[in-house]
């Protein structure tokens, strides 16, 4: 195993398309609530419009040679984005808008290692160059992760990372985790 790391510009997101479809199949096959609405979430439906609608991304992947094994997609968002909805669900306020002082949040959006590459360390690099992006911009100081219902394993990770649970959306459907 040769495991390096690269950034890819978001003219190329199209090689982890097949990574981010894994990712939402895995997602369906762990959720217990609703796991059904993850049927209408793809590439087409979650990836290129929240890159579209994003003020910055940040796309950083792991190659074992020259196959793609993971990556880490985060963003940088007007607060106000993310009350139109969730791929197909319906509008929600994912934010509790009174807590956040500046007019932008910093969010982990997808974050997938290949099964037969995870826990050996490399999504910690993914996590930590993600994190380190995020915290470089000074206008972000509230950071988001969202992690679907079912999947224990993300949750326990992104808790040793620092981060808290802060609330259930969507009938539980997401569990919201917060940086403060
Ligand atoms: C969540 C995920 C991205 C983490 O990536 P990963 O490469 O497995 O993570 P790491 O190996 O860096 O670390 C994970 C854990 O394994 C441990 N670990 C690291 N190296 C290890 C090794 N060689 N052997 C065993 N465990 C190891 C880490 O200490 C860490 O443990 P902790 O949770 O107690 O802190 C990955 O497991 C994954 O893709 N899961 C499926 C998709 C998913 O859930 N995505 C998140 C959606 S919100």
């Amino acid at each position: 195993m040769s495991i390096h790391y690269e950034i890819i510009s978001d003219n190329n997101i199209i090689c982890i398309k097949d990574l981010c479809n894994e990712l939402m199949a895995y997602q369906k096959s762990s959720a217990n609530i609703h796991p059904e609405w993850f049927d209408n979430m793809s590439f087409e439906s979650r990836m290129i419009p929240s890159i579209e609608s994003a003020k910055a991304n940040f796309i950083i992947v792991a190659k074992d040679d020259a196959e793609i094994i993971g990556y880490a997609y985060s963003n940088i968002c007007h607060k106000n984005t993310y009350s139109g909805g969730f791929a197909t669900l319906k509008p929600v306020d994912f934010f509790d808008f009174d807590s956040i002082n500046s007019s932008d949040v910093g969010c982990l959006s997808q974050f997938y290692i290949k099964e037969g590459y995870r826990e050996s360390g490399i999504g910690t690099v993914l996590f930590n160059r993600s994190m380190d992006w995020l915290n470089s911009l000074e206008s972000i100081d509230d950071l988001f992760i969202f992690v679907s219902n079912g999947n224990d394993n993300a949750l326990k990770f992104y808790q040793s990372e620092g981060f808290k649970i802060s609330y259930n959306i969507l009938e539980g459907f997401i569990i919201v985790l917060r940086n403060i």
